[in-house]
């Protein structure tokens, strides 16, 4: 049973971890680099951990992270898994379910994603203010999810409000455009056609992405409180006259991850 096996992960972290960790943080595409930064480190690895998900993306390592960043006791998984790699969504948010488990309050989402608002350029850090999910999927289906919450439960706050304004102060201390958006999630893994394009503005995305979206139903069904991060990598189809391609957004990735670090951080000092 899933509830079970989210146990067994829950107790075995448990035994290795000192604390209950105050924030969880998912690393995205490229992200990885942010576990360099942890300080006091113990570092599971995904294969170690009973019943737990294995990574399969390029650019996707899979490791469980605790230790120390600004003073705060951070979990971070560094890897995630997604719908288009064939893994079940209960697979999917199976880092989330734990993070609960353990009586974590917090998580910091992060991903790449392509922009579809004029607003956005390639390398901003779009504050994920909402979104949309139109994936048909939800982990919170199902007889086990109700060991982990309400089946009904609210997405009005699913991203914190506090915490997004005082990302604001964030971003302006670290002299970063602040952006905001609402972020669209399809399964993947083709990337969208200019016309999905010009049906997901009609329907108010200003970026879309192939991840995060079942992690934070998920912790919201907990009570965990969200923020996230978008990496605009790319513009979607159709808007610009040019292909697509997953190396330009591990490249973009790649190229702001530095600045993506100092953010993250300070909004871990701050949530
Ligand atoms: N579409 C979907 N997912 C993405 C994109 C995109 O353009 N860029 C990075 N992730």
């Amino acid at each position: 049973m899933y509830y079970q096996k989210v146990k067994e992960a829950t107790e075995f972290i448990q035994r290795r971890i000192p604390q209950v960790p105050e924030i969880a943080i998912i690393l995205g595409s490229g992200l990885g680099e942010f576990a360099e930064t942890i300080e006091d480190k113990i570092v599971l690895k995904y294969s170690e951990i009973p019943h737990f998900p294995v990574s399969t993306v390029k650019g996707h390592k899979g490791n469980l992270i605790f230790g120390d960043v600004k003073g705060r006791k951070v979990l971070a998984f560094q890897g995630r898994f997604h719908l288009y790699e064939g893994y079940k969504i209960e697979e999917v948010v199976f880092g989330v379910r734990v993070a609960g488990l353990l009586g974590v309050k917090n998580l910091i989402v992060t991903n790449a994603a392509g922009g579809i608002s004029q607003f956005l350029s390639p390398g901003d850090l779009m504050v994920i203010k909402d979104h949309i999910n139109l994936s048909g999927e939800n982990p919170a289906i199902g007889e086990d999810a109700q060991y982990f919450g309400e089946r009904f439960f609210d997405m009005t706050y699913a991203y914190d409000k506090d915490v997004i304004e005082k990302a604001k102060d964030v971003y302006k201390k670290n002299g970063v455009d602040y952006k905001e958006g609402v972020y669209a999630f399809l399964k993947g893994p083709s990337y969208e056609t200019p016309s999905e394009i010009r049906m997901l503005k009609i329907l108010g995305a200003d970026a879309v992405g192939m991840s995060t979206v079942p992690e934070v139903i998920a912790a919201r069904q907990m009570g965990i409180k969200v923020f996230g991060i978008s990496c605009i990598t790319n513009m979607t189809a159709g808007i610009l006259d040019k292909k697509l391609s997953h190396e330009e957004v591990i490249e973009v990735s790649k190229a702001v991850e530095e600045r993506f670090i100092k953010i993250i951080k300070d909004i871990i000092e701050i949530m």
